[in-house]
């Protein structure tokens, strides 16, 4: 399969040295290209500003903000028979970004932001066959927050993750995830490593392909 992965934070700037981001590390989104490379799929992954290396046979492409992220998702997207969302998109961005760094006396005490546009529901008209998986990072109820993500982004496959936990979500090599699909009940796996999880969304991927092949 031709599959496009997204991994890492995105970084929304108020000039060249500030900006808005989180703590996504990256590690997932790269495990589960990890993954699907050792399978012998062709990956292509479109990462946020991370430090980590890419894996071997993977293409890369670097993106910083939403908005690139977005353009990055949409001129590759064709290509592909799944995308899998796993960056940790910032939902904001600053209304103003300056080309200069901002002395002191300019910043604002009050940033003015205004919303970021959703990769996934942007990508919901082109997704014809294509299989669609997001991530849902939760620190409340996971699984009721994810449930509404599934319905409300179009998603085949929700991944769950819980990120209050030490040894779950951002930043760490181990994840605990719960996977939801809109016809069968929730999988809860264990507590495992971020390149195992990887496997396992893989294996759901082919099984998935195999029940109903994908032409594009
Ligand atoms: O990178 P690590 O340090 O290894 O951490 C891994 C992780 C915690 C970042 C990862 O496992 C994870 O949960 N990624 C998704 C984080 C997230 O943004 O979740 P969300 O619930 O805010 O978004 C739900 C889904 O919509 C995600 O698939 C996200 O990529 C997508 N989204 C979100 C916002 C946006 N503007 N556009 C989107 O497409």
């Amino acid at each position: 399969m031709k599959l496009l992965i997204t991994a890492g934070p995105t970084r929304e700037h108020l000039d060249p040295v500030r900006f808005l981001s989180n703590r996504s590390s990256g590690k997932m989104g790269f495990a589960v290209a990890q993954a699907a490379v050792e399978r012998g799929h062709t990956v292509t992954l479109v990462a946020g500003p991370v430090t980590l290396p890419t894996p071997e046979q993977v293409f890369r492409v670097d993106v910083v903000s939403a908005l690139d992220m977005l353009a990055a998702v949409r001129r590759l997207l064709p290509y592909q028979h799944a995308l899998v969302m796993c960056a940790a998109v910032a939902d904001w961005r600053p209304k103003s970004q300056s080309d200069t760094k901002l002395k002191k006396t300019e910043v604002p005490i009050e940033v003015a932001l205004e919303p970021n546009p959703d990769i996934l529901k942007t990508m919901l008209p082109l997704k014809e066959d294509r299989i669609f998986v997001g991530f849902a990072a939760e620190t409340g109820d996971p699984l009721a927050e994810a449930q509404r993500k599934l319905t409300s982004k179009g998603l085949d496959l929700i991944v769950a993750n819980d990120v209050t936990r030490p040894d779950a979500g951002f930043e760490v090599d181990t994840n605990l995830v719960t996977f939801l699909t809109p016809s069968e009940p929730p999988r809860a796996l264990p507590l495992q490593s971020k390149l195992d999880i990887g496997r396992a969304i893989v294996d759901w991927l082919e099984q998935r392909e195999r029940a109903a092949p994908n032409i594009t």
